[in-house]
């Protein structure tokens, strides 16, 4: 089988080229990556040079870039992960998450439309987010039926998105599966969002900006667990459905940031409140989502899937690999990094 993968070179595409690049010979992966701000080529260096793995730079906004390689390779599996994915970002700067989110998985929609003329054996799979279904308060949990009620530009894009993908299949019986996740972590994750940023943050002594009172709840899951996920639904899911995923690991900001200062400094071997008081409680984010929690029973009940990671094992996981990898940590502290850190922190 020929799979695209598109946004391989971001933080969940490039871990889910890495584990099943190698794991899955008889396929020929392509990523199909812009190469934004968000990715890095270091993130693929254990699979470059891989018979079965081809990487092409390009942009999904421009149909004809889209369509080439759809000639070129006539992929049989969509796996489409590219997306502006930072809220803070969308906020500062909406347009460039219209134009990927949307008009770029239209885009792709409509390839998969003029070059699939006999569906059998192929499919688009969409990688979605929990936000497009807003803000839980202090009970209950997202399902698959729960109403959309986006609250940032990002998550308005994806759900835009999500109903592209869902029009698809009722209009035109293309072959889809969506599957909308809660907050990842792990390996190779850009240093804008939470867990990576408090790290680096800690490592170069700076201030931890925690949002508001930190008592917004997220619901973590290990990156890798996520990629199985996706796997379990391209393989075995049902066209036309949608499978939602998450960590059953619901924490406050505040307690994560706790957890990122304690394992750090035991990993040091500081005292274990050493980096606490580096936490600093900023402005809030504009239209800030109290609470996320997903109800995965579908997937667990249908694929067999379950999160094999607990948040306690990962987080550890997760800032070793950090503190191995500075080479990955200093290269992704671009000039136009620290141009966003300013942008986004400079009130507080
Ligand atoms: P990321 O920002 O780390 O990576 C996005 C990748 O998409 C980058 O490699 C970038 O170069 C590429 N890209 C952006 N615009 C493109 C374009 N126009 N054409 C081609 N490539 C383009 O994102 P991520 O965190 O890996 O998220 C991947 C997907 O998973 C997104 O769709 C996101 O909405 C979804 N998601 C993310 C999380 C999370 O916690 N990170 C949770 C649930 C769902
Ligand atoms: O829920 C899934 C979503 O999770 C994905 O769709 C998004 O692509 C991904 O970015 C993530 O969105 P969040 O906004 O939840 O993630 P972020 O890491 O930006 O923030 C996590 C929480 O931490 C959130 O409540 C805001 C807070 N926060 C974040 C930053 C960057 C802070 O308190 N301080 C910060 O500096």
């Amino acid at each position: 089988m020929k799979i695209l993968v598109t946004g391989g070179a971001g933080f969940i595409g490039s871990n889910f080229l890495n584990l099943f690049v190698p794991k899955f010979p008889e396929h020929t992966f392509i990523n199909f990556d812009k190469l934004t701000y968000a990715a890095n080529l270091l993130n693929l260096k254990n699979i470059d040079g891989s018979s079965n793995y081809i990487f092409k730079q390009g942009d999904l906004d421009d149909y004809n870039q889209v369509e080439k390689i759809f000639r070129q390779y006539q992929p049989g599996l969509i796996v489409h992960f590219a997306a502006e994915s930072h809220v803070d970002r969308s906020i500062l700067g909406p347009a460039e998450f219209i134009y990927t989110n949307i008009i770029g998985t239209f885009n792709l929609l409509e390839a998969c439309r003029n070059n699939w003329d006999a569906k059998e054996g192929k499919l688009f799979h969409h990688i979605s987010t929990d936000e497009v279904y807003g803000s839980l308060g202090e009970t209950g949990k997202f399902k698959e039926e729960t109403r959309y009620d986006p609250s940032s530009p990002y998550s308005a894009s994806k759900a835009a998105s999500d109903h592209l993908v869902r029009s698809y299949f009722k209009t035109y019986n293309l072959p889809v599966t969506i599957t909308n996740c809660s907050n990842n972590y792990g390996p190779y994750q850009f240093p804008e969002k939470l867990i990576p940023l408090m790290i680096l943050k800690a490592l170069n002594n700076q201030k931890l900006p925690v949002y508001g009172k930190g008592e917004n709840v997220r619901d973590w899951l290990y990156v890798e667990d996520h990629c199985e996920a996706i796997w379990q639904v391209v393989t075995r899911g049902q066209k036309g459905e949608t499978y939602n995923i998450g960590g059953n690991c619901e924490l406050k900001n505040i307690e994560v940031v706790k957890m990122i200062c304690t394992i750090l400094a035991e990993l040091q071997g500081l005292a274990p409140d050493y980096y606490n008081k580096l936490i600093t409680f900023v402005k809030d984010r504009p239209g800030h989502d109290l609470r996320y929690a997903i109800d995965s029973k579908k997937i667990t009940k249908k694929l067999g899937w379950n999160p094999r990671e607990t948040f306690e094992t990962g987080l550890k996981k997760t800032i070793k690999w950090y503190l191995d990898n500075s080479d990955w940590l200093n290269s992704v502290q671009t000039g136009e990094y620290k141009k966003w850190m300013k942008l986004n922190y400079s009130a507080n």
